[in-house]
């Protein structure tokens, strides 16, 4: 059957708010592009451990292993911030990603030519600029042991992380991101702080092996952290994809939102291996968080999640016209002038997020007609 299996998690804050208008496009697409999707919802986060107990069920984990793609919004309540690790609302992402093993989370950076002002960079600079950041997702200092919070002896604390890499765990992610070179401007730049830390010297070293191994028609170049964070500010289109550990990627690619104009128009997937069956786990989230400042008055940005869902169709589901549709439509959108509170400027008309997933589904009916 060409039925395709969908998780829907919509999680917290802002997170079902801007799913309400990815429904009305997959509502559109299913009545008028032959998708057929059978779906299935469920709580993650706070809104999990207010009825559950816990932030992520292991039905969920269950559901989301069987699933063809799993579409995320985004998860974190302050009511939770006071809890144990095991209890705070984040651990739904982090045991999605650790289970499913999706270790490469890919983070495209692009501007539309319409919201050039919305950045808060010179249009100059940021004109064109289309970035791929490819994110480790399950290791580094996110899971490294040991980890936790001890007492000393006198009674004063010590909080532990450990930055942890394998050969394995950076061989497959640059392989990730060598292969997403190939079909883009062909340049990867491989990031880390290998003049301070091992595992950054170590991932240096295996990037530079497997180039040299398998990928030597890509151009590779290194480059430290803070420098990366420089320069992307300084001149962010000398980059094709960037390359690097769990959280560099996770800064570097918030701040690479903001050369788009907002974190609310980044949207992210993030793939596991191609398994034997050909079947591949991939989990689809906008780079931002539940925005606490902003949740319930209906004014969230919900192009991040939509664009979400069109790399859904692109990686997962093999419907790269829609992907492209769902594209087009939001630079249309853009381009007519609807902006969320976000991204707004001057002369352009302030909308609310469901008019502006409203203004989508519109655009995509005049574009087929
Ligand atoms: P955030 O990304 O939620 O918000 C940062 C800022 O960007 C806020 O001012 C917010 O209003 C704004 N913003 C974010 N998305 C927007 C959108 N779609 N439209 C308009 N404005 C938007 O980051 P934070 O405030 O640091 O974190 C809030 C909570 O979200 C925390 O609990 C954090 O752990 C969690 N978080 C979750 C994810 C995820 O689920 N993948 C990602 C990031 C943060
Ligand atoms: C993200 C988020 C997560 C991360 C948090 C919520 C665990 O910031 O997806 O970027 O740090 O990976
Ligand atoms: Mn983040």
């Amino acid at each position: 059957t060409d039925t395709r299996k969908l998780l829907v998690l919509p999680g917290d804050g802002i997170g079902p708010e801007v799913m309400r208008e990815v429904a009305k496009v997959v509502t559109w697409l299913t009545a008028h592009r032959g998708l057929k999707l059978d779906i299935a919802e469920e709580l993650v986060g706070g809104a999990s451990l207010a009825k559950h107990g816990v932030p992520i069920r292991d039905e969920v984990i269950a559901l989301a292993k069987e699933a063809d793609a799993v579409l995320f919004g985004s998860v974190g309540d302050p009511a939770w911030s006071h809890v144990g690790f095991d209890k705070r609302p984040e651990v739904a992402i982090l045991r999605l990603r650790q289970e499913l093993e999706l270790f490469a989370n890919l983070r495209p950076a692009k501007v539309f030519d319409a919201l050039l002002d919305a950045s808060t960079l010179k249009p100059d600079v940021v004109r064109g600029l289309d970035i791929m950041i490819v994110r480790e997702t399950v290791g580094g200092i996110y899971f490294g042991e040991p980890r936790g919070i001890e007492t000393l002896p006198d009674g004063s604390r010590r909080g532990v992380n450990t930055e942890v890499y394998t050969t394995a765990e950076i061989e497959r992610v640059a392989r990730g991101a060598f292969d997403l070179a190939r079909v883009r401007d062909n340049r990867v730049c491989s990031v880390e702080k290998c003049n301070v830390m091992e595992s950054g010297l170590l991932w240096k070293q295996v990037v530079t092996d497997l180039h040299a191994r398998d990928y030597a028609d890509v151009e590779l170049s290194h480059m430290l952290a803070d420098n990366c964070a420089m320069q992307l500010v300084r001149n962010p289109r000398q980059f094709d994809v960037l390359v690097t550990g769990n959280l560099f990627g996770d800064l570097l690619s918030d701040l690479a939102s903001m050369l788009t104009g907002s974190l609310g128009m980044l949207p992210s997937a993030t793939l596991g291996a191609v398994q034997e069956s050909g079947k591949r786990h991939a989990l689809y989230e906008p780079i931002h968080g539940s925005a606490p400042d902003i949740a319930g008055q209906g004014i969230a940005n919900p192009l991040a999640q939509i664009l979400s869902f069109a790399m859904l169709l692109r990686y997962s589901f093999g419907r790269e016209d829609d992907a492209v549709l769902i594209e087009t439509a939001v630079s249309n959108v853009l381009a007519s002038g609807f902006r969320t509170a976000d991204i707004m400027s001057e002369g352009m008309a302030r909308v609310s997020t469901a008019v502006m997933g409203d203004a989508v589904v519109q655009e995509l009916r005049k574009l087929t007609d």
